[in-house]
């Protein structure tokens, strides 16, 4: 007998996560845009039930794995525009024309397929440009971009809209590779721009990156685990991504009071309580700088 077993989503979660995700990078000249991560069934939440909520909260793009997932969004009558992150399968393309989807181009073969396939049905397919810069897993390589783009770009049929990289290790703050990453990305989008593609959006910050490093928001970020609650790195109090700053405070001054008090009961010693509150200072003041030089909190 197999026992019944629930999953209680809470979509209001749901909701809020993405709108604290706006909120944090909002500001600036222009706010980047939130590309809501969908891919794998939601995460598991239910791919269909989390997207018409992401959209319900203002979700302009929505981000799948592959195209059947994409039509599956679609049927459901999903609006929003759909990026598919995934290889394409070259031989049965018909959902993205169908359905309004938005592939990535990861590779030449991708390219010409898709190009044929839009010169066919004699339309221009809106498709974003995937750049492997240490990933190694999808894109072209940063680093003979010359060699492999023009064929991409030339003739009519794709519209490359967005270009964009994934960060392999963007949660690992000792690991020198996000940073080699940016580079290459930075470096492509020039010699990209030396062919003559300037595309409308780049991006390439997953959750981990986007609180990591607002140099790497560029016009769009992609947050696929934040929006489902998991933050990753040690939750920084300080961090108003995770507790606002009143909030923070409010709870170091009970702590600080809740100690001085303990302390005062168990010793009786009339410096206590100034000794206590400096320590707590000192501690407080470590703890930040430690969390923002080790982790790279960002307050
Ligand atoms: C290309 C791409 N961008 C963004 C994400 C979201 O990453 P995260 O869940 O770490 O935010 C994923 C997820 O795997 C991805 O494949």
């Amino acid at each position: 007998m197999v026992r019944p077993t629930f999953a209680h989503i809470d979509l209001d979660a749901v909701r809020a996560n993405f709108r604290a995700v706006v909120a944090h990078v909002a500001g600036g000249v222009r706010s980047p845009d939130v590309i809501a991560v969908v891919k794998a069934n939601g995460y598991g939440h239910g791919a269909v039930e989390v997207a018409r909520a992401l959209e319900g909260a203002g979700a302009r793009m929505l981000a799948c794995a592959d195209i059947e997932e994409g039509v599956e969004l679609r049927r459901s009558g999903i609006e929003a525009p759909i990026l598919v992150f995934g290889a394409l399968s070259v031989s049965d393309l018909d959902g993205v024309f169908a359905y309004r989807l938005t592939p990535t181009i990861s590779s030449p073969f991708a390219a010409r397929a898709l190009k044929d396939a839009a010169r066919r049905r004699g339309t221009r397919l809106v498709c974003h440009l995937k750049i492997d810069t240490g990933m190694n897993r999808l894109g072209f390589r940063y680093d003979n971009l010359s060699q492999t783009v023009p064929e991409v770009l030339a003739g009519p049929g794709l519209e490359i809209d967005a270009v964009y990289t994934h960060f392999a290790t963007a949660e690992d703050r000792l690991h020198p590779l996000f940073d080699i990453q940016r580079t290459r990305f930075d470096e492509a989008l020039r010699r990209l721009a030396a062919l003559g593609l300037r595309p409308r959006l780049r991006h390439a910050a997953n959750s981990a990156a986007l609180l990591r490093d607002r140099a790497c928001w560029y016009e769009a970020v992609r947050p696929g685990l934040l929006l489902y609650g998991v933050i990753g790195a040690v939750p920084y109090l300080g961090s108003p991504l995770v507790t606002p700053y009143p909030v923070a405070f409010f709870l170091w001054i009970v702590w600080v009071v809740g100690l001085i008090v303990a302390i005062r009961r168990l010793v009786h010693w009339p410096w206590a309580a100034s000794i206590t509150a400096g320590a707590a200072l000192l501690f407080w003041v470590l703890f930040v700088q430690a969390g923002s030089l080790i982790f790279g909190w960002t307050a």
